[in-house]
């Protein structure tokens, strides 16, 4: 039996890894999601194998539970919620790190025997990241869900109290371990609190564009808090699983740094748009000057009569769920002999993936999604770029306005175009909360209203050309 659960382990990992490795690409991303789908089944089927007996059922109740509480997530959460479900989830990995850490130090504390060094270390461990990856993860989702302000909140000191309660937590871990174990009653329960309030803490001064990575990072700490619950309970598919998650999310929090050119100290200690807002875009702080805006009609006649033009998603464009409409337009263009591709900046939207995901829900061939690295040098040869609810990707403060919180953040060059089309509802600012000087360049004409409604106008009106 034994060797049928480890056999089936090691299969399960298999498919954790190749999974991970098809996810790298779209066209083979769903085949990647449902290899770890089987994988994680065939590792949940091993554990309530090898429990059989010793409360099966409860492990039973909790895959029942999980299972419908996930399927109706996946079915019924929007795509532009995916962010706070993954925070949601994330809190949960971690959350149960820390659980299974307190059933053991409570298990160990009830015998006489001395805890092991390699599990005291590792319990203390996964019982600190783990309540402090469970109640950021929380605080983070409260923030994107708006159930508090997305700001963020700073006071006087903050550091210096997050500093005194890391300090605490780290000497209560080392007295744990010293001791094997063996702390007054109070010395647990009070190190959770410090570790859950750390969590809080450390999420709190965190807002605006820097929640996804702080999402991606608590992330690759549940992993770390997950590989170490394998030490401390013996499980390889733990460890490894574990390894896995806090490996990518680290991964991916650097990636993601990278893209918005944001280092990580920034991002945990930058207060990102504390003191900005969602404030009407416009140049010099003396709100919008020289605005074109163009009617369906007119921008209809640009596209039709271009021979090339480039689409530029954003976040608006998964708000107004316009993708379908878009694939729509860029089919009549194509049908009038005009050169279409899709300009992908990585941290468009509000997950990494975002505009890829929602572009192969419609169909969009792979091969007309270009990267911004391959993309940006066909701007100045580009007829129209039409940008579709993106705002900040298309900044180009980035490039020249030192003083702007996204300066250094490589952009798509879209204002190099022979004519920029901006679809969006008003002149309100994007994630970050900052104005945007493309709006008042010479070649750029702003199309106002729903993206999907526009999108639609403009194929209409495309048509009857
Ligand atoms: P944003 O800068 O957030 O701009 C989106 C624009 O879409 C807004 O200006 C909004 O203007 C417009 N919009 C919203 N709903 C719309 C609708 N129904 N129809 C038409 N327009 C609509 O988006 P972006 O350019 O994609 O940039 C993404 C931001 O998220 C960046 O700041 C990025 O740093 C941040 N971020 C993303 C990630 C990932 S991984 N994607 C990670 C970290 C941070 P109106 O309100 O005027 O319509």
């Amino acid at each position: 039996m034994n060797v049928a659960i480890s056999l089936a382990d090691l299969v399960a990992i298999a498919l954790f890894i190749l999974g991970l490795h098809y996810l790298n690409a779209p066209p083979t991303a769903r085949l990647g999601n449902r290899l770890a789908a089987v994988g994680m089944l065939i590792a949940v089927i091993g554990v309530l194998v090898t429990t059989l007996g010793i409360g099966w059922w409860a492990i039973a109740i909790g895959v029942i539970l999980g299972g419908t509480i996930g399927v109706l997530a996946a079915v019924k959460v929007k795509m532009t919620a995916m962010p706070q479900m993954v925070a949601l989830y994330n809190g949960a990995g971690g959350g149960a790190a820390a659980l299974i850490s307190t059933v053991e130090y409570y298990v160990y504390a009830s015998g006489s025997n001395p805890i092991d060094p390699v599990i005291s270390v590792s319990l203390i461990l996964s019982a600190i990241i783990g309540a402090l990856s469970f109640a950021g993860s929380i605080i983070a989702f409260l923030k994107l869900q708006e159930l508090m302000t997305g700001r963020p909140i700073t006071y006087p000191g903050q550091q210096f109290v997050n500093g005194i309660l890391a300090l605490s937590a780290a000497a209560i871990a080392v007295w744990f371990v010293a001791t094997a174990g063996t702390l007054p009653v109070w010395a647990y329960p009070v190190l959770l609190v410090v570790a859950l309030a750390l969590g809080v803490l450390f999420v709190l001064p965190i807002g605006g564009a820097d929640m996804p990575v702080v999402i991606s990072l608590l992330n690759s700490f549940t992993g770390v808090a997950v590989a170490i619950t394998g030490f401390e309970i013996n499980s390889t598919l733990l460890i490894i699983c574990g390894a896995l998650v806090g490996a990518s999310g680290t991964l991916l929090t650097v990636l993601m740094g990278k893209a918005m050119n944001r280092p990580l100290t920034n991002v945990l200690f930058g207060a990102f748009g504390a003191a900005g807002g969602s404030e009407p875009a416009g140049g010099a702080g003396g709100g919008p000057q020289n605005i074109r805006s163009a009617s369906a009609d007119d921008v209809a006649v640009m596209l039709a009569y271009a021979q090339k033009v480039i689409f530029v998603p954003g976040y608006g464009m998964a708000v107004a769920q316009a993708q379908h409409s878009v694939k729509a337009l860029a089919d009549q263009l194509e049908k009038r002999g005009v050169k279409v591709a899709y300009a992908i900046h990585p941290v468009a939207g509000r997950m990494p993936g975002h505009m890829n995901v929602l572009l192969a829900e419609a169909n969009v061939p792979y091969p007309q999604l270009l990267d911004m690295e391959d993309v940006n040098p066909e701007f100045p040869t580009t007829d129209v770029a039409l940008v579709i609810g993106a705002n900040d990707v298309t900044n180009p403060a980035a490039r020249n306005v030192t003083s702007s919180p996204i300066y250094g953040m490589p952009i798509l060059d879209v204002d190099k175009a022979a004519n920029v089309v901006v679809l969006k509802r008003s002149m309100r600012s994007g994630f970050a909360g900052i104005e945007n000087p493309l709006y008042e360049m010479p070649n750029t004409s702003m199309l106002f209203g729903d993206a999907k409604a526009s999108v639609d106008a403009l194929t209409a009106a495309v048509k009857a050309l």
